[in-house]
């Protein structure tokens, strides 16, 4: 892989590009510069709001209030609003099913479905406050169940369709949701997966794949005969803007994720502005993000950011390589995307699949490319501006967490000037600096996380303990060039990326350790040519059992049964010991160094500095 800086032209919109652009960037910027809450308040100002704010923003660090008194719907800014004028009949949603059927929603469509089942929900008691878990394939109904819970002032908590039982139970759990939806499964790689046999809660199912399920009476009830007398007149709820739209689940440092909270009004304001600026989006364009709502990226950029600007999108259920490795092309031929927003895990598949595949396809109506998730290397950078943007195509590699809620650097297209491999700059409003390497967010943000579920503490530790309640840490390693180029170089804690997706080292080890036979465990991210990092287990089993064969399948069996197949470890590694420090902390940086061939840093702070001797000529040979 080519490493970041390698590579060092810099790439320019053409002048068409230009011309047809509906961001003034500079003016933005400009804005911006000279009063970043007044731009702010401007800037919400796109959204419909019930009654205007009295505050643009209290800063009591680290609680921020943005919009204060002020009320507003997100689900009316992503429907409603859209249903009165000539979007009415604009299609939404373009969807299409792995196996190839097609639905399309318009929006006076979505209007009526995600009123239905608002009501639907409210027949089932959940009110204003409540919190909703689901749990689902892409499919239009993750997206009508999001926006019927912000409807009525539900509270959503999406979890990845891939997670499993475990892990969708603890968050249920924690987020103390009082309804599942789900779906009887969905498809993927042509495999049927099965989602609600993963439910034991109380669940409303959606009937996708048409498979076989365990309905409890009284318990489970089908999403379609709940719709089926159900009113589509269903009026919004008026929300404060520091009211919870939802809560998302991501990976940290210790075994036990977060649920990260946002808020109405600074989110929308997020959502729906970065998108506009970001993909200079156009009421002609066809937009495709490629993410699954269960993650940040399918919360932002495919529901509230596109909807909320009246988007036409794509979704796809399924994966790139069925039934043929061209798949998301023939997809881009087929409905004239011209936006085009993916992961750079994606790219570097696709660059193994080989040129053929996209060049068999005319891709001829794409006008950008968006890069999400990770560091996008060089190499994956020009192959997908050459291959799949054909020279003509800026790429917006785009910078920003769960907890940033959108876009915090990226370019604007036709605008800035594009190095491969760095996020370019700060978006207008968001400001940063590096300190002690690590990236900082130095002032607040509208759609900033407003805390984690149940945990101000960890809230505080993790996030603006560091700079005293001054900056929000990323926990990003990053530089700047000459020019001032943001260049983020990868999680300086113990998270991995998974090809774009967030796990946390001790996360992996719980699992683990779970298994009966295993007493310890360290995991690593190791550099993995497709994934970005590919997760390495070191394994210390209990007194008296031997390693057999068929051990490390089960064990990896195991993880993926605990977390998801997201989660599978690479290889797994039994050892004797694990390296650690005289307090009994495990060194996890010289396993790196083992894994990835470099020469073993400072040994001094081990308790016993044979074993890690040990491992290195073991993996040397
Ligand atoms: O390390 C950064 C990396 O992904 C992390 C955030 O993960 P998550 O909350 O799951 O959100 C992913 C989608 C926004 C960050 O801390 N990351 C994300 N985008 C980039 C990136 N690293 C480098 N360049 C990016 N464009």
């Amino acid at each position: 892989m080519t490493k970041l800086f390698e590579e060092t032209e810099t790439y320019y919109a053409s002048r068409e590009f230009k011309k047809d652009a509906s961001i003034f960037a500079a003016d933005l910027y400009l804005d911006a510069k000279f009063g970043r809450e007044k731009f702010w308040a401007k800037q919400a100002k796109h959204l419909d709001w019930i009654k205007p704010w009295h505050t643009i923003l209290e800063w009591t660090p680290p609680d921020a209030k943005w919009f204060v008194g002020g009320t507003l719907n997100a689900c009316y800014n992503c429907v409603d609003r859209h249903i009165t004028g000539e979007t009415r009949n604009k299609a939404a949603i373009i969807w299409e099913g792995e196996r190839g059927d097609t639905r399309t929603l318009t929006y006076w469509d979505l209007y009526r479905e995600v009123s239905k089942f608002a009501n639907v929900l409210k027949s089932r008691g959940i009110k204003k406050g409540d919190t909703v878990a689901i749990y689902m394939p892409m499919i239009p109904e993750a997206i009508i169940s999001m926006l019927a819970c912000c409807r009525i002032g539900a509270i959503h908590t999406v979890v990845f369709g891939g997670f499993s039982a475990d892990a969708l139970n603890d968050r249920v759990q924690d987020s103390g949701a009082k309804l599942v939806i789900t779906a009887d499964g969905g498809f993927r790689k042509g495999n049927l997966i099965r989602l609600k046999d993963h439910c034991s809660h109380p669940s409303i199912v959606v009937k996708h794949a048409g498979c076989d399920v365990e309905m409890v009476e009284g318990k489970d009830l089908w999403y379609h005969e709940l719709m089926q007398n159900a009113s589509s007149d269903c009026p919004v709820e008026e929300m404060d803007a520091e009211d919870r739209l939802f809560i998302l689940y991501t990976s940290g440092t210790t075994g036990k994720p977060k649920g990260i909270v946002h808020t109405t009004g600074g989110y929308m304001v997020g959502a729906n502005r970065t998108t506009a600026w970001v993909f200079d989006l156009k009421p002609s364009d066809i937009y495709w993000c490629t993410a699954d709502v269960g993650w940040i990226t399918g919360h932002t950029y495919v529901v509230y950011g596109p909807l909320s600007n009246g988007a036409t999108q794509l979704i796809y259920e399924g994966s790139p390589d069925y039934p043929q490795k061209d798949r998301f092309w023939k997809l881009i031929e087929k409905y004239g995307v011209t936006i085009l927003y993916t992961a750079p895990t994606a790219i570097r598949t696709f660059m193994k699949w080989g040129t053929e595949w996209p060049a068999g396809c005319n891709l001829s109506s794409l006008r950008l490319l968006g890069s999400v998730g990770e560091p996008i290397n060089p190499e994956a950078w020009l192959w997908y501006y050459t291959h799949i943007g054909q020279k003509k195509c800026p790429i917006v590699d785009t910078w920003w967490q769960t907890e940033t809620g959108s876009i915090m650097i990226a370019p604007l297209p036709a605008h800035t000037p594009l190095k491969p491999g760095s996020a370019t700059f700060t978006l207008p409003g968001i400001e940063a600096d590096i300190i002690d390497n690590v990236l900082a967010i130095t002032s607040p943000w509208p759609s900033m996380l407003r805390g984690i579920h149940n945990d101000p503490e960890r809230f505080y530790s993790t996030y603006w303990q560091k700079w005293d309640g001054k900056y929000y840490y990323t926990s990003d390693g990053a530089k700047r060039d000459a020019d001032g180029y943001f260049w983020l170089m990868g999680r300086v804690d113990d998270v991995m990326n998974i090809s774009g997706h967030r796990i946390g080292t001790m996360e992996v080890e719980s699992a683990l350790v779970d298994y009966p036979q295993i007493a310890e465990a360290a995991v690593i991210g190791v550099e993995h040519a497709i994934k970005g990092q590919g997760i390495w287990a070191f394994v210390l089993l209990k007194d008296g059992v031997q390693v057999t064969d068929d051990l490390e399948a089960t064990v990896k069996q195991h993880v993926c049964a605990k977390i998801g197949a997201i989660a599978r470890p690479e290889r797994i590694i039994f050892t004797r010991d694990l390296p650690k420090t005289r307090s009994g902390k495990i060194m996890r940086r010289l396993l790196r160094d083992i894994a990835e061939g470099r020469v073993l840093g400072d040994l001094t702070t081990l308790a016993d500095s044979s074993i890690i001797q040990e491992l290195k000529s073991q993996y040397d040979d």
